[in-house]
């Protein structure tokens, strides 16, 4: 290769190194890389090789010098080529009107026409693509710099590493293209599911979930959480591309960008009947919108217009009316979670909100309920977030003479004192299982289904098994006297025997289950299969020492630590013990999923998804079996297309082969 000419050896360098980056950040940033080990270190090899043919110093970061991706520890700020703006509100059509009124005032000499957008509730973004590669994404900060979130906007399947080329149009050297990160209502209720079982705080709306997710120091948490974005607007560049917003957001799809559906309205009743029509189909949106937005289409009148203080005079925020209704706080109730968090709530008068009865709404922590100032006797407002869960906005005409509420210095269940972990706001009751408010909760998680799946096993049962001093710990329920249980009321013979054998049968169960069922914080459904497909026996796991722990995908130092202090604990060992002594057996995980109906087949994902991201779903079919491939041909054996399926649905219909939709994606993937 001696006789190799400089300027193609430099090119091959730095496409190496580009190369080798990307992978190293698969690898060791979303535990998903697309090549073997052994590809890798030819890459490797290569690299190597050449950058000793060119007889140059070789930079720091050349994947050659640098082990693995670099974590990010912090986020670096990062100026924006151009400010983000912001919007400015109406809340009327009166302010619509006045919106409208100066815009035809500013340009009496020329035809304007409005664009409609949805306004998604979620985060700005800016990404800064040079030569159509994605180089860095930023959010908005204070608008003209922002906090540098790359790897994990990297993670999210909406968001192209490379803009697609499009005919006729030469991409500009920097495109800033802005738009907004949001959580599906469905990513939304998982994930608040998932903490839950996690014993973690839920997220109050899927906005901020998506602030969470993405400020995340460890990019493979971002990835899990299932992020989508919609490309909307552009920063530098942005004129280069297109001469008006509806061309621009054409342009951005064809780059490769999920935009949403907008309409091209001339005058305020116009606005107004897209304003309705929007507001009825909020509720059936995939995700939430708060909003719509006009905007003056024409890009050279936006420019005539110009901006005042952050906002621009050609465009404006046309915000929905929140549903919130007033409501009385009859009392705060404090109450005790499986992990022994002690959480206050507010048992309120019932009120109808979005159509739905409610009477509780958790206030989270003390430090939430102090700063809405909610007593025994406040009036508040009362809303549902994200339509679902309901919410204590505010109290109203708060009374300076009531008695503000305090956290307790003693759990309200068995009057053990409560405590503290560093840095959290919550507290918690230091009674562990001798609680027998934990003991339930602890019960209940354990007989779930996702869980050790013990049928008949309800929560009447358990509370009346725990009051009756029956079940003390979970191991208590491999030890039961059912001939105890005879003379009980709604207990026939055969309900027993059901019991016994639902008992019995539960001993077999999948070690990822057992796991989960354990309820060690921070260790969910997702944890627990990782950890059993890692250590494939419960000994192992038990043995295991934190970098050990650490080398399981999904788990940090945080999760690493709860584990070690789970199996280090007396109590926990010994019912551990107990279970195993009673013969719950389990099971190691079957290495190959042969089994699963896709195993083997070529499979491509076309379109966007709303509940999962695409990526995403790809690293999962590949984990069961299936081949995962980029484009249609004959040897395809199915196409999953999500919306805006484009010319690969096409080819496949043309092929006739099987077109399925995402719903059955997420069956396929065991999401239901
Ligand atoms: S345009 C100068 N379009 O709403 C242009 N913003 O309240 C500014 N948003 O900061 C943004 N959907 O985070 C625009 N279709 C949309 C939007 C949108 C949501 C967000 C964005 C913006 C905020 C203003």
């Amino acid at each position: 290769m001696s006789d190799r000419q400089q300027p193609e050896l430099r090119s091959r360098i730095e496409e190496l190194r580009a190369q080798l980056r990307e992978h190293n950040y698969r690898y060791y940033i979303l535990d998903a890389p697309v090549i073997s080990d052994a590809e890798y270190d030819r890459l490797l090899r290569e690299l190597e090789s050449l950058e000793a043919e060119l007889a140059e110093p070789v930079p720091d970061d050349s994947p050659t010098r640098t082990v693995g991706a670099p974590v990010s520890q912090v986020f670096t700020p990062r100026l924006h080529g151009e400010p983000l703006l912001s919007l400015a509100n109406a809340f009327s059509a009166d302010e619509v009107e006045a919106f409208v009124q100066r815009i035809d005032e500013a340009l009496p000499d020329r035809a304007h026409s409005f664009i409609i957008e949805p306004k998604v509730d979620g985060l700005a973004i800016n990404l800064r693509y040079e030569a159509g590669r994605l180089v860095v994404a930023a959010t908005r900060g204070d608008g003209a710099t922002g906090e540098d979130v790359t790897d994990n906007v990297r993670t999210i399947g909406d968001i192209p590493w490379q803009l697609k080329q499009i005919d006729g149009i030469e991409l500009p050297a920097v495109l800033e293209v802005r738009g907004e990160i949001y959580m599906s209502r469905a990513a939304f209720a998982a994930l608040n599911a998932r903490q839950d079982v996690e014993g973690a705080q839920p997220f109050a709306n899927p906005r901020n979930a998506a602030a969470g997710s993405l400020r995340q120091l460890d990019a493979r948490v971002s990835a899990s959480r299932r992020l989508g974005f919609f490309a909307y607007g552009a920063g530098l560049g942005g004129r280069a591309v297109a001469a008006s917003q509806s061309q621009l957001l054409e342009r951005l799809a064809g780059f490769g960008f999920a935009v949403q559906q907008t309409s091209i309205a001339g005058d305020l009743p116009a606005l107004l009947v897209a304003y309705d029509a929007l507001q009825q189909q909020r509720p059936e949106l995939k995700y939430e919108i708060d909003g719509v937005v006009y905007k003056l289409d024409d890009f050279s009148l936006q420019d005539r217009l110009g901006a005042v203080a952050r906002s621009p005079r050609w465009a404006i925020a046309h915000k929905f009316p929140a549903e919130e209704v007033t409501t009385t706080v009859k009392e705060i109730i404090w109450q005790v979670g499986r992990t022994g968090v002690i959480t206050p709530v507010a048992d309120m008068q019932p009120v109808a909100v979005g159509g739905v009865m409610v009477s509780r709404a958790t206030l989270h922590n003390i430090d939430e309920l102090k700063r809405k100032q909610v007593y025994a006797g406040a009036r508040v407002i009362v809303r549902r977030a994200g339509d679902v869960i309901p919410e204590v906005v505010r109290a109203v005409d708060v009374d300076a003479q009531a008695l503000m509420p305090e956290a307790p210095d003693q759990c309200p269940v068995c009057g053990a004192s409560v405590f503290r972990l560093e840095g959290e706001v919550a507290i918690r009751c230091g009674g562990g299982l001798s609680c027998s408010a934990q003991l339930t909760e602890r019960l209940r998680h354990f007989v779930s289904r996702g869980a050790m799946d013990i049928e008949g096993m309800g929560d009447k049962l358990i509370a009346r098994l725990v009051d009756e001093g029956l079940l003390r710990d979970i191991a208590d329920l491999y030890e039961l006297d059912y001939a105890s249980l005879h003379d009980w009321p709604g207990m026939g013979e055969k309900k027993i025997a059901n019991l016994q054998a639902a008992v019995e049968q539960s001993k077999q169960r999948p070690l990822a289950r057992f796991l989960h069922a354990l309820g060690i914080r921070h260790v969910g459904s997702a944890t627990a299969a990782a950890l059993a497909d890692h250590f494939a026996a419960l000994d192992l796991l038990a043995q295991a020492d934190e970098a050990a722990l650490i080398a399981v995908p999904d788990v940090g130092p945080e999760v690493a630590s709860s584990i070690l202090s789970f199996f280090r604990e007396a109590h926990n060992r010994e019912v551990i013990a107990r279970l195993l002594a009673a013969g719950v057996t389990p099971e190691p995980p079957q290495r190959q999923q042969h089994d699963h109906p896709l195993a083997g087949k070529t499979v491509v994902l076309t379109g966007s998804f709303t509940a999962i991201n695409r990526r995403m779903a790809q690293e999962q079919l590949r984990a069961l079996g299936v081949r995962a491939s980029g484009s249609v041909s004959a040897q395809t054996d199915l196409v999953i297309a999500g919306e805006k399926a484009g010319s690969k649905l096409t080819k496949a219909r043309e092929l006739g082969i099987e077109v399925a939709d995402e719903a059955q994606l997420l069956d396929w993937l065991g999401w239901h």
